[in-house]
């Protein structure tokens, strides 16, 4: 589905307790959402089910963070990171995000699956600006390199930290 939702300034707030969480196929298809997600996303169960996650992609996201998601989870790897998301009416919330995969008892990779809680504001403070440089890259670069070219504007920021050992820290 094309996500031709516009994002607006209003931004949602997790609570300190919760957890949002979901659960996917093996192309990235909603197949379990909780109360939580159903909530901050504004969708219905009966619209997030069977649905690209993507659903929830908010712009200021960029290209390159996802892609470190799918190459991590693909090399069986837990993916830990921040997620800015955008709601059914435009307004956003801050997660930070673990997606591991699935497997079932014979080992097969079966699907994704995803927790997140509130990110610090300490942690955003950090975050955002990063993300707006690596968005701001890409749109220079253009579609065809923007992945590239925004993957190491990070790599060149962390000076030899992974990303996943990064957020940790922060
Ligand atoms: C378990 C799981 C959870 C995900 N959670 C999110 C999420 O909360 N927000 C998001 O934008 N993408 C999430 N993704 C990544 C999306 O599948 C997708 O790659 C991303 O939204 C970028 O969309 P695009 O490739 O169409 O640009 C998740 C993927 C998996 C496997």
């Amino acid at each position: 589905m094309k996500n031709k939702i516009q994002p607006t300034q209003e931004e949602i707030v997790l609570r300190d307790h919760d957890f949002i969480v979901s659960k996917t196929d093996l192309k990235g298809r909603i197949i379990y959402a909780n109360k939580i997600f159903i909530e901050f996303s504004g969708y219905t169960q009966d619209e997030l089910l069977k649905t690209q996650h993507n659903i929830i992609r908010h712009p200021a996201m960029p290209r390159a963070v996802f892609d470190l998601l799918w190459k991590t989870l693909q090399s069986g790897k837990e993916f830990n990171g921040y997620v800015k998301n955008m709601s059914k009416d435009g307004s956003s919330y801050w997660v930070f995000a673990n997606v591991t995969p699935s497997y079932d008892h014979q080992k097969n990779l079966i699907g994704y699956y995803s927790v997140r809680r509130k990110p610090s504001e300490e942690a955003l403070s950090i975050i955002e600006p990063m993300y707006k440089e690596m968005l701001a890259a890409e749109k220079n670069a253009g579609a065809k390199d923007a992945i590239g070219i925004s993957t190491q504007w990070l790599i060149n920021k962390l000076q030899g930290v992974d990303y996943g050992q990064f957020v940790l820290s922060i």
